[in-house]
């Protein structure tokens, strides 16, 4: 029996020396413990990424076809303190490429950082695998000798025991709340990033909408000449099917996300709730000495355990990919102008371009409401003699407002002038000054506009409106700066709250992993405990109420 106590003592202490190598490693690790965003999900999740990104990138270079290359000199590793870590793939060198999904060697590194708790699961399953058998043999081999039994390892198996088992309780308490608050800060950061999709494939929609009225101005009569026309069609075209691709693909992708948190979500509730009952059992059958049971579930945590620490691995590592990934957005925000990885996924166009972009709408808008209102003061408020072809339709009454030009020739800003009505109501202000026409396209009421004239005017208006309104959020798009938005955003609102309750979760797992193991061995240590015990009080002389044939 001596080869069973020295095994599982010197076993016990193996144990609590590896055991303690996570916590000096997550030490080591507590500086990466910056932001944490999905668990299981964060490929996933920087893939539906890539897939939002790529297609605001799509939009972006459909505006822009012109982009010119950007300053390769100029390129800014991610983070580069963060991924300082041992690549596996390059003999254990340090990895100093950033953050660059692109890059097996980063994946390399960032993987050999969930492997300690590999390593500890593998130890922990080879050797109690081989305790157990060992174990097993010594019940079929071993004859039951009596040895001393000791009042002190009893009691000290005891308490240990219970205080083990606390603590496995404790840890199930902080995965379940852990898990809990980090679904709901996940859920809320996908929220997030999907309502700034959907603005911005709405605002597209918005744009696709104004551009329609091009299609409405006719190109014979006066206003837009015939490739203006095709332009804005063709741009309208692409507006809208980026729209659609982006909608779409926020679909997708957001609800593949939501599947995968709820499955993790889902998954540590049972390894949380399994866990607790397990521990509590194995407590309570060990208490009463039923040693058959205490073996089955010594049996199940022994693999539960296993898998509780390969879990604690694979957290870990998406931990420190995701933590990766909030400081690299975070850097790519404050440098705009740096080429970086995420330019490899974000093609973003560089400044020269959007402002080009810019300065060409603001063009486009300015002509537009320059002939309008050429139209307008040479046409409609003129009062021209029946025998003046076509610029003659009997217009009479008050004269038509100008538009007001939002910009000056030199496209800086405008105030208007009195009298003039604003783009955005320019429809509603006109509609008082059209006309009943007869049938020849002459008005036989008072009024300076024919409803043909009024279908053209506010398609031109449209047209400008919507270029007018929509050019800077075009011209953001352009620039990514709606990205750098939406990524300083998640970096300060989101991140903190993903990283803390994300540190909940691999707490509460190292704590229920690491104290039902040491709760597993104590059910077996104190079940022996317990039966030299009886078996001793058996022997006693008095302890014993029944004869025993001598
Ligand atoms: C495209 O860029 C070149 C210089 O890079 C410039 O000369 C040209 O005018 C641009 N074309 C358009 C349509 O903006
Ligand atoms: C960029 O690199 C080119 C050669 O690849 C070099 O001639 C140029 O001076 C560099 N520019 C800067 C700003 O470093
Ligand atoms: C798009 O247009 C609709 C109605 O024209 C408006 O209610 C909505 O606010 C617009 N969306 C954006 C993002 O501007
Ligand atoms: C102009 O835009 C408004 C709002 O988008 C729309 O209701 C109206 O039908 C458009 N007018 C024309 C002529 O397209
Ligand atoms: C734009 O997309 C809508 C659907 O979102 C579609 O009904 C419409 O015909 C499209 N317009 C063009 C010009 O492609
Ligand atoms: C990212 O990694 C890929 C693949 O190794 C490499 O081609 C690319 O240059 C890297 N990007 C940066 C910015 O280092
Ligand atoms: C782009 O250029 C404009 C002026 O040309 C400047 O005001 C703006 O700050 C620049 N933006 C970036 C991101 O460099
Ligand atoms: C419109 O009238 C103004 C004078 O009232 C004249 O200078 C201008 O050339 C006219 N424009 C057109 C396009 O006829
Ligand atoms: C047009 O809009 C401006 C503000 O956008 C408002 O002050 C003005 O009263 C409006 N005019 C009409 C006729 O609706
Ligand atoms: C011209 O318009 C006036 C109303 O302003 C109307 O009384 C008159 O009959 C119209 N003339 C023709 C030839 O239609």
């Amino acid at each position: 029996m001596l080869c069973f106590r020295s095994l599982l003592f010197s076993f016990l202490a193996t144990f609590l020396i590896v055991s303690s190598i996570p916590s000096s490693f997550s030490f080591e690790e507590d500086s990466l413990f910056t932001a944490y965003r999905t668990s299981d999900i964060s490929g996933e999740y920087v893939d539906g990424n890539t897939g939002l990104v790529l297609s605001w990138g799509r939009t972006e270079r459909l505006l822009a076809d012109n982009s010119s290359d950007q300053d390769v000199n100029s390129t800014l590793v991610l983070a580069p303190r963060r991924t300082y870590r041992k690549d596996p793939l390059n003999d254990f060198k340090r990895y100093t490429g950033g953050w660059n999904i692109s890059n097996r060697h980063y994946w390399a590194s960032v993987a050999y950082t969930g492997a300690p708790f590999f390593v500890i699961a593998a130890i922990w399953f080879v050797v109690f695998g081989l305790c157990l058998i060992l174990i097993c043999l010594c019940f079929c081999c071993c004859r039951r000798e009596p040895y001393g039994y000791s009042r002190v390892a009893y009691a000290l198996s005891l308490i240990l025991l219970t205080f083990f088992t606390v603590a496995a309780i404790v840890g199930c308490i902080v995965l379940y709340t852990g898990q809990g608050k980090f679904h709901s800060s996940t859920i809320n950061t996908l929220e997030y990033v999907v309502h700034q999709a959907d603005t911005t494939s709405e605002n597209l929609r918005n744009v696709s909408g104004y551009l329609a009225a091009a299609k409405q101005i006719n190109v014979d009569q006066m206003f837009l000449p015939a490739n203006v026309q095709t332009n804005i069609d063709r741009i309208q075209n692409r507006i809208n099917s980026s729209a659609n691709t982006l909608s779409s693909k926020t679909e997708d992708n957001s609800e593949k996300i939501k599947n995968l948190i709820e499955a993790v979500r889902l998954a540590l509730i049972i390894l949380s709730a399994v866990m607790l009952l397990l521990t509590f059992l194995g407590f309570v059958f060990s208490l009463f000495g039923m040693q058959f049971l205490v073996y089955i579930l010594v049996i199940t945590g022994w693999i539960l355990v296993t898998g509780t620490f390969i879990l604690c691995g694979i957290f870990l590592l998406l931990h420190n990919v995701t933590g990766d990934t909030c400081v690299a957005m975070n850097q790519w925000v404050q440098n705009p102008t740096a080429h970086t990885a995420l330019d490899d996924i974000l093609p973003c166009v560089d400044n020269a371009t959007a402002q080009e972009t810019l300065t060409r709408s603001k063009e486009v808008t300015s002509q537009l409401v320059n002939l309008m209102n050429t139209v307008i003061n040479n046409v409609s408020n003129n009062n021209f003699p029946p025998n003046f072809g076509p610029f003659y339709y009997n217009q009479s009454g008050p004269p038509v407002p100008n538009i007001c030009n939002p910009f000056n020739s030199d496209l800086t800003d405008r105030t208007c002038a009195p009298g003039e009505v604003d783009l955005n109501n320019a429809t509603q202000a006109w509609r008082g000054y059209v006309c009943q026409t007869s049938g020849n396209g002459i008005c036989v009421t008072r009024g300076r506009l024919t409803p043909a004239m009024y279908g053209q005017m506010t398609a031109g208006v449209n047209v400008s409106y919507g270029l007018y309104r929509y050019g800077p959020f075009l011209v953001n798009l352009e620039e990514c700066s709606f990205v750098r938005q939406t990524f300083s955003d998640i970096h300060a609102t989101y991140c903190p709250g993903l990283r803390r309750y994300s540190r909940w979760i691999y707490i509460g797992l190292v704590m229920v992993a690491t104290a039902v193991m040491l709760s597993l061995v104590f059910w077996v240590i104190y079940g022996r405990e317990r039966r030299h015990r009886v078996y001793t009080k058996q022997r006693t002389p008095g302890g014993f109420a029944g004869d025993k044939p001598s």
